[in-house]
Protein backbone atom coordinates (compact mmCIF):
# COMPACT_ATOMS: atom_id res chain seq x y z
CA UNK A 1 0.00 0.00 0.00
CA UNK A 2 1.29 4.19 -0.60
CA UNK A 3 2.12 5.54 2.17
CA UNK A 4 -0.39 8.04 3.22
CA UNK A 5 1.52 11.52 3.02
CA UNK A 6 0.53 13.87 5.75
CA UNK A 7 1.67 17.37 5.54
CA UNK A 8 2.45 19.08 9.36
CA UNK A 9 1.87 22.78 9.48
CA UNK A 10 3.18 24.12 12.61
CA UNK A 11 6.10 22.36 14.63
CA UNK A 12 5.77 24.29 18.39
CA UNK A 13 4.21 22.72 21.88
CA UNK A 14 2.12 20.69 19.82
CA UNK A 15 3.50 19.85 16.27
CA UNK A 16 7.06 18.82 17.76
CA UNK A 17 5.40 16.52 19.47
CA UNK A 18 3.19 15.12 17.14
CA UNK A 19 6.51 14.47 14.67
CA UNK A 20 8.00 12.68 17.54
CA UNK A 21 5.06 10.09 18.22
CA UNK A 22 4.88 10.03 14.09
CA UNK A 23 8.52 8.59 14.05
CA UNK A 24 8.46 6.45 17.33
CA UNK A 25 5.25 4.72 16.78
CA UNK A 26 5.74 4.36 13.14
CA UNK A 27 5.28 0.54 12.72
CA UNK A 28 2.32 0.72 15.30
CA UNK A 29 0.45 3.50 13.34
CA UNK A 30 0.92 1.54 10.01
CA UNK A 31 -0.45 -1.68 11.13
CA UNK A 32 -3.67 0.50 12.91
CA UNK A 33 -4.10 1.96 9.45
CA UNK A 34 -3.01 -0.26 7.15
CA UNK A 35 -0.84 1.67 5.68
CA UNK A 36 2.46 3.43 6.27
CA UNK A 37 2.37 7.71 7.54
CA UNK A 38 4.93 9.78 6.04
CA UNK A 39 5.88 13.18 6.96
CA UNK A 40 6.19 15.09 3.86
CA UNK A 41 6.41 18.35 5.09
CA UNK A 42 6.46 20.77 7.90
CA UNK A 43 5.90 24.25 7.45
CA UNK A 44 7.38 26.77 10.08
CA UNK A 45 8.10 30.44 10.70
CA UNK A 46 11.77 30.23 11.98
CA UNK A 47 13.37 27.46 9.50
CA UNK A 48 16.94 28.05 10.94
CA UNK A 49 15.19 26.73 14.68
CA UNK A 50 16.93 23.76 15.97
CA UNK A 51 14.51 20.76 15.91
CA UNK A 52 15.15 17.38 17.17
CA UNK A 53 14.17 14.42 15.24
CA UNK A 54 12.93 16.54 11.94
CA UNK A 55 14.51 15.92 8.45
CA UNK A 56 15.91 20.03 8.00
CA UNK A 57 14.88 18.64 4.19
CA UNK A 58 11.01 18.93 5.44
CA UNK A 59 11.45 22.15 6.23
CA UNK A 60 9.57 24.81 4.52
CA UNK A 61 8.41 28.88 5.43
CA UNK A 62 5.75 28.27 2.48
CA UNK A 63 3.01 26.10 4.13
CA UNK A 64 0.97 27.51 0.79
CA UNK A 65 2.90 25.48 -1.56
CA UNK A 66 3.28 22.49 0.89
CA UNK A 67 -0.89 22.21 1.10
CA UNK A 68 -0.83 23.13 -2.66
CA UNK A 69 1.19 20.31 -3.79
CA UNK A 70 -1.18 17.90 -4.80
CA UNK A 71 0.13 15.05 -3.31
CA UNK A 72 -0.62 15.55 0.26
CA UNK A 73 -3.52 13.19 1.89
CA UNK A 74 -3.93 14.67 5.73
CA UNK A 75 -2.98 17.67 6.61
CA UNK A 76 -2.62 18.56 10.44
CA UNK A 77 -2.85 22.38 11.06
CA UNK A 78 -1.05 23.06 14.61
CA UNK A 79 -0.18 26.77 13.94
CA UNK A 80 -2.83 28.36 15.74
CA UNK A 81 -5.00 31.44 15.27
CA UNK A 82 -7.16 32.31 12.46
CA UNK A 83 -5.22 33.10 9.64
CA UNK A 84 -3.26 32.01 7.95
CA UNK A 85 -5.02 28.64 9.58
CA UNK A 86 -8.19 29.06 7.75
CA UNK A 87 -6.56 29.98 4.16
CA UNK A 88 -4.15 26.49 4.43
CA UNK A 89 -7.08 24.29 5.96
CA UNK A 90 -9.38 26.13 2.91
CA UNK A 91 -6.40 25.50 0.40
CA UNK A 92 -5.79 21.90 1.93
CA UNK A 93 -9.44 20.53 1.08
CA UNK A 94 -9.59 22.48 -2.33
CA UNK A 95 -6.78 20.17 -3.21
CA UNK A 96 -7.84 16.93 -2.17
CA UNK A 97 -6.34 16.98 1.69
CA UNK A 98 -8.20 15.83 4.75
CA UNK A 99 -7.33 18.29 8.03
CA UNK A 100 -6.82 17.29 11.48
CA UNK A 101 -6.40 20.65 13.59
CA UNK A 102 -6.36 21.71 17.07
CA UNK A 103 -7.14 25.03 16.68
CA UNK A 104 -10.07 25.77 19.14
CA UNK A 105 -9.88 29.90 18.00
CA UNK A 106 -10.64 28.78 14.11
CA UNK A 107 -13.34 26.27 14.82
CA UNK A 108 -15.42 28.20 17.36
CA UNK A 109 -15.02 31.46 14.80
CA UNK A 110 -15.12 29.39 11.55
CA UNK A 111 -16.71 25.63 12.43
CA UNK A 112 -19.44 25.92 9.75
CA UNK A 113 -17.52 27.39 7.22
CA UNK A 114 -14.92 24.74 7.23
CA UNK A 115 -17.13 21.77 8.02
CA UNK A 116 -18.54 22.98 4.96
CA UNK A 117 -15.63 23.00 2.33
CA UNK A 118 -14.55 19.73 3.95
CA UNK A 119 -17.86 18.51 2.68
CA UNK A 120 -17.89 20.04 -0.54
CA UNK A 121 -14.58 18.03 -1.05
CA UNK A 122 -15.55 15.05 -0.02
CA UNK A 123 -12.88 15.56 2.96
CA UNK A 124 -12.84 15.24 6.95
CA UNK A 125 -12.05 17.80 8.95
CA UNK A 126 -11.43 16.42 13.00
CA UNK A 127 -10.48 18.34 15.68
CA UNK A 128 -10.15 16.23 19.25
CA UNK A 129 -7.03 18.33 20.20
CA UNK A 130 -9.07 21.38 20.22
CA UNK A 131 -11.14 21.10 23.14
CA UNK A 132 -9.63 19.56 27.18
CA UNK A 133 -6.33 18.56 25.39
CA UNK A 134 -6.00 14.14 25.82
CA UNK A 135 -9.58 13.93 26.78
CA UNK A 136 -11.49 12.11 24.44
CA UNK A 137 -14.96 14.49 23.87
CA UNK A 138 -15.26 15.66 20.47
CA UNK A 139 -15.46 11.80 19.38
CA UNK A 140 -17.68 10.85 22.32
CA UNK A 141 -19.96 13.56 21.97
CA UNK A 142 -20.59 13.25 18.56
CA UNK A 143 -20.11 9.46 17.70
CA UNK A 144 -20.93 7.34 21.08
CA UNK A 145 -23.58 9.95 22.11
CA UNK A 146 -25.46 10.55 18.89
CA UNK A 147 -27.95 7.87 19.64
CA UNK A 148 -29.00 10.09 22.81
CA UNK A 149 -30.17 13.83 24.09
CA UNK A 150 -27.37 15.82 25.55
CA UNK A 151 -28.64 18.09 27.83
CA UNK A 152 -25.66 19.88 29.80
CA UNK A 153 -21.65 19.86 29.15
CA UNK A 154 -20.21 21.00 32.57
CA UNK A 155 -16.41 21.19 33.58
CA UNK A 156 -13.30 22.56 33.53
CA UNK A 157 -11.51 23.26 29.62
CA UNK A 158 -9.17 25.58 30.37
CA UNK A 159 -5.54 23.72 31.62
CA UNK A 160 -3.65 27.08 32.15
CA UNK A 161 -6.38 28.71 33.89
CA UNK A 162 -6.59 25.41 36.28
CA UNK A 163 -3.31 25.46 37.02
CA UNK A 164 -3.02 29.00 38.00
CA UNK A 165 -6.05 28.76 40.04
CA UNK A 166 -4.90 25.78 41.71
CA UNK A 167 -1.04 27.49 42.04
CA UNK A 168 -2.86 29.92 43.68
CA UNK A 169 -4.67 28.61 45.95
CA UNK A 170 -2.40 25.35 47.60
CA UNK A 171 0.58 26.79 47.44
CA UNK A 172 -0.11 30.67 47.94
CA UNK A 173 1.30 31.67 44.43
CA UNK A 174 0.75 34.38 42.83
CA UNK A 175 -0.76 35.05 39.76
CA UNK A 176 1.70 36.03 37.68
CA UNK A 177 4.70 33.48 38.73
CA UNK A 178 1.89 30.58 38.37
CA UNK A 179 1.21 32.07 34.49
CA UNK A 180 4.92 32.32 34.07
CA UNK A 181 4.75 28.48 35.16
CA UNK A 182 1.93 27.61 33.08
CA UNK A 183 3.77 29.26 29.83
CA UNK A 184 6.92 27.52 30.37
CA UNK A 185 5.32 24.58 30.52
CA UNK A 186 3.91 24.47 27.32
CA UNK A 187 0.32 25.12 28.49
CA UNK A 188 -0.75 28.12 27.20
CA UNK A 189 -1.87 30.22 24.29
CA UNK A 190 0.81 32.07 22.09
CA UNK A 191 -1.22 35.07 23.85
CA UNK A 192 -2.15 33.64 27.44
CA UNK A 193 -4.77 36.51 27.31
CA UNK A 194 -7.11 33.90 25.61
CA UNK A 195 -6.60 31.75 28.39
CA UNK A 196 -6.78 33.89 31.47
CA UNK A 197 -9.48 36.13 29.84
CA UNK A 198 -11.88 32.76 29.31
CA UNK A 199 -11.66 33.36 25.24
CA UNK A 200 -9.93 29.83 25.40
CA UNK A 201 -12.14 28.50 27.26
CA UNK A 202 -15.63 30.63 25.41
CA UNK A 203 -14.04 29.11 22.00
CA UNK A 204 -14.11 25.48 23.42
CA UNK A 205 -17.69 25.79 25.13
CA UNK A 206 -18.82 27.30 21.74
CA UNK A 207 -17.47 24.35 19.98
CA UNK A 208 -18.88 21.16 22.59
CA UNK A 209 -22.17 22.86 22.90
CA UNK A 210 -22.69 22.96 18.81
CA UNK A 211 -21.89 19.24 18.73
CA UNK A 212 -24.00 18.47 21.82
CA UNK A 213 -26.58 20.58 20.54
CA UNK A 214 -26.72 20.01 17.17
CA UNK A 215 -26.65 23.84 16.88
CA UNK A 216 -24.40 26.21 15.31
CA UNK A 217 -22.64 28.14 18.48
CA UNK A 218 -19.89 30.74 17.91
CA UNK A 219 -17.84 32.53 20.30
CA UNK A 220 -19.89 35.63 20.53
CA UNK A 221 -22.85 33.73 21.54
CA UNK A 222 -20.39 32.44 24.93
CA UNK A 223 -21.21 34.67 27.64
CA UNK A 224 -17.05 35.50 28.99
CA UNK A 225 -15.91 36.55 32.01
CA UNK A 226 -12.06 35.79 32.86
CA UNK A 227 -10.37 34.67 36.19
CA UNK A 228 -7.28 37.68 36.21
CA UNK A 229 -9.61 39.33 39.28
CA UNK A 230 -9.44 36.35 41.01
CA UNK A 231 -7.18 37.50 44.65
CA UNK A 232 -6.10 35.31 47.82
CA UNK A 233 -8.33 36.58 49.54
CA UNK A 234 -11.30 35.29 47.35
CA UNK A 235 -9.72 31.97 48.06
CA UNK A 236 -9.48 32.51 52.32
CA UNK A 237 -13.32 33.14 51.32
CA UNK A 238 -13.96 30.70 49.42
CA UNK A 239 -12.15 28.63 51.99
CA UNK A 240 -13.96 29.44 54.57
CA UNK A 241 -17.53 28.08 53.16
CA UNK A 242 -15.51 25.10 52.32
CA UNK A 243 -15.06 25.74 48.81
CA UNK A 244 -11.98 26.68 46.26
CA UNK A 245 -12.70 29.01 43.13
CA UNK A 246 -12.33 27.16 39.28
CA UNK A 247 -13.09 28.45 35.58
CA UNK A 248 -16.07 26.65 34.82
CA UNK A 249 -17.58 26.28 30.85
CA UNK A 250 -21.14 25.65 31.25
CA UNK A 251 -23.45 24.53 28.08
CA UNK A 252 -27.10 23.93 28.70
CA UNK A 253 -30.34 23.24 27.02
CA UNK A 254 -32.96 24.89 28.27
CA UNK A 255 -35.84 22.63 29.88
CA UNK A 256 -38.13 23.03 26.98
CA UNK A 257 -35.63 22.15 24.95
CA UNK A 258 -35.82 25.30 22.45
CA UNK A 259 -32.67 26.75 22.87
CA UNK A 260 -29.30 26.44 24.48
CA UNK A 261 -27.35 28.86 26.55
CA UNK A 262 -23.02 28.76 27.35
CA UNK A 263 -20.94 30.79 29.66
CA UNK A 264 -17.38 30.69 30.90
CA UNK A 265 -16.68 32.38 34.38
CA UNK A 266 -15.31 31.38 37.30
CA UNK A 267 -17.01 29.60 40.04
CA UNK A 268 -17.07 28.71 43.66
CA UNK A 269 -17.38 24.98 43.85
CA UNK A 270 -17.74 23.08 47.44
CA UNK A 271 -14.45 21.13 48.37
CA UNK A 272 -16.55 17.96 48.09
CA UNK A 273 -17.40 18.00 44.46
CA UNK A 274 -15.15 16.10 41.78
CA UNK A 275 -14.32 19.22 40.17
CA UNK A 276 -12.66 20.56 43.01
CA UNK A 277 -10.00 17.90 43.15
CA UNK A 278 -8.88 18.48 39.40
CA UNK A 279 -5.24 19.63 39.92
CA UNK A 280 -2.55 21.41 37.74
CA UNK A 281 -3.49 21.55 33.80
CA UNK A 282 -6.15 18.36 34.12
CA UNK A 283 -9.37 18.95 32.38
CA UNK A 284 -12.55 17.55 33.91
CA UNK A 285 -15.94 17.46 32.33
CA UNK A 286 -19.38 16.40 33.21
CA UNK A 287 -21.90 15.32 30.10
CA UNK A 288 -25.72 14.84 31.13
CA UNK A 289 -27.45 12.80 28.86
CA UNK A 290 -31.11 11.94 28.71
CA UNK A 291 -30.23 8.27 28.56
CA UNK A 292 -26.92 7.48 29.75
CA UNK A 293 -27.35 10.09 32.36
CA UNK A 294 -24.20 11.88 34.22
CA UNK A 295 -20.62 11.08 32.35
CA UNK A 296 -17.29 12.47 33.23
CA UNK A 297 -14.08 12.30 31.43
CA UNK A 298 -11.27 14.03 32.88
CA UNK A 299 -7.34 13.87 32.19
CA UNK A 300 -4.43 16.07 30.75
CA UNK A 301 -6.13 19.25 29.25
CA UNK A 302 -2.94 20.61 27.83
CA UNK A 303 0.91 20.54 26.97
CA UNK A 304 2.57 18.66 23.70
CA UNK A 305 2.22 15.31 24.47
CA UNK A 306 -1.14 14.98 25.71
CA UNK A 307 -2.22 16.88 22.57
CA UNK A 308 -0.33 15.20 20.28
CA UNK A 309 -1.97 12.15 21.59
CA UNK A 310 -5.26 13.23 20.55
CA UNK A 311 -3.95 14.89 17.00
CA UNK A 312 -2.79 11.06 16.06
CA UNK A 313 -6.01 9.52 17.41
CA UNK A 314 -7.21 11.54 14.60
CA UNK A 315 -4.92 11.24 11.93
CA UNK A 316 -5.44 7.49 12.14
CA UNK A 317 -9.49 8.16 11.44
CA UNK A 318 -8.88 10.24 8.77
CA UNK A 319 -6.38 7.95 7.44
CA UNK A 320 -8.68 4.77 7.52
CA UNK A 321 -11.24 7.20 6.34
CA UNK A 322 -8.74 8.18 3.27
CA UNK A 323 -7.79 3.99 2.53
CA UNK A 324 -11.70 3.33 2.42
CA UNK A 325 -12.86 5.91 0.70
CA UNK A 326 -14.71 7.18 3.40
CA UNK A 327 -15.65 10.18 5.64
CA UNK A 328 -16.86 10.82 9.43
CA UNK A 329 -19.73 12.60 10.53
CA UNK A 330 -19.84 16.02 9.52
CA UNK A 331 -21.17 19.44 11.18
CA UNK A 332 -24.68 17.73 11.93
CA UNK A 333 -25.87 21.10 13.00
CA UNK A 334 -29.60 20.60 12.18
CA UNK A 335 -31.29 22.36 15.33
CA UNK A 336 -30.88 25.69 14.94
CA UNK A 337 -31.66 26.44 18.39
CA UNK A 338 -31.22 30.19 19.34
CA UNK A 339 -28.24 30.84 21.27
CA UNK A 340 -28.35 32.62 24.38
CA UNK A 341 -25.17 33.56 26.50
CA UNK A 342 -26.45 33.31 30.09
CA UNK A 343 -28.56 30.84 31.72
CA UNK A 344 -29.66 30.36 35.29
CA UNK A 345 -26.48 30.25 37.09
P1 LIG B 1 3.35 27.10 19.35
O1 LIG B 1 3.38 28.59 19.36
O2 LIG B 1 4.24 26.36 20.28
O3 LIG B 1 3.67 26.59 17.86
C1 LIG B 1 3.17 27.22 16.72
C2 LIG B 1 3.93 26.67 15.52
O4 LIG B 1 3.39 27.25 14.35
C3 LIG B 1 5.43 27.00 15.53
O5 LIG B 1 6.17 25.92 15.06
C4 LIG B 1 5.54 28.18 14.55
O6 LIG B 1 6.79 28.22 13.87
C5 LIG B 1 4.45 27.81 13.56
N1 LIG B 1 3.94 28.95 12.82
C6 LIG B 1 3.44 30.11 13.31
N2 LIG B 1 3.04 30.90 12.30
C7 LIG B 1 3.29 30.23 11.15
C8 LIG B 1 3.10 30.52 9.78
N3 LIG B 1 2.56 31.67 9.37
N4 LIG B 1 3.47 29.57 8.87
C9 LIG B 1 4.03 28.42 9.25
N5 LIG B 1 4.22 28.09 10.56
C10 LIG B 1 3.86 28.99 11.49
O7 LIG B 1 1.82 26.69 19.57
P2 LIG B 1 1.24 25.32 20.19
O8 LIG B 1 1.94 24.17 19.60
O9 LIG B 1 1.16 25.45 21.66
O10 LIG B 1 -0.27 25.40 19.68
C11 LIG B 1 -0.60 25.10 18.34
C12 LIG B 1 -2.11 24.97 18.21
O11 LIG B 1 -2.57 23.93 19.09
C13 LIG B 1 -2.91 26.21 18.61
O12 LIG B 1 -4.07 26.27 17.82
C14 LIG B 1 -3.28 25.93 20.05
O13 LIG B 1 -4.44 26.63 20.46
C15 LIG B 1 -3.56 24.44 19.98
N6 LIG B 1 -3.47 23.72 21.23
C16 LIG B 1 -2.39 23.87 22.03
C17 LIG B 1 -2.31 23.17 23.21
C18 LIG B 1 -1.16 23.29 24.15
O14 LIG B 1 -1.24 22.74 25.26
N7 LIG B 1 -0.08 23.99 23.78
C19 LIG B 1 -3.38 22.24 23.61
C20 LIG B 1 -4.48 22.16 22.66
C21 LIG B 1 -4.50 22.87 21.52
P3 LIG B 1 8.17 28.46 14.64
O15 LIG B 1 8.44 27.18 15.38
O16 LIG B 1 9.14 28.71 13.57
O17 LIG B 1 7.92 29.61 15.57
N1 LIG C 1 -4.02 26.97 26.39
C1 LIG C 1 -4.89 25.85 26.43
C2 LIG C 1 -5.17 25.47 27.85
C3 LIG C 1 -4.29 24.69 25.70
O1 LIG C 1 -4.43 25.90 28.73
O2 LIG C 1 -6.13 24.75 28.11
C4 LIG C 1 -5.20 23.48 25.60
O3 LIG C 1 -6.29 23.74 24.78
Amino acid sequence: TRPLKVALLGCGVVGSEVARIMTTHAADLAARIGAPVELAGVAVRRPGKVREGIDPALVTTDATALVKRGDIDVVVEVIGGIEPARALITTAFEHGASVVSANKALLAQDGAALHAAAEEHGRDLYYEAAVAGAIPLIRPLRESLAGDKVNRVLGIVNGTTNFILDKMDSTGAGYQEALDEATALGYAEADPTADVEAFDAAAKAAILAGIAFHTRVRLDDVYREGMTEVTAADFRSAAEMGCTIKLLAICERAADGGSVTARVHPAMIPLSHPLASVRGAYNAVFVESDAAGQLMFYGPGAGGSPTASAVLGDLVAVCRNRLNGATGPGESAYAALPVSSMGEV
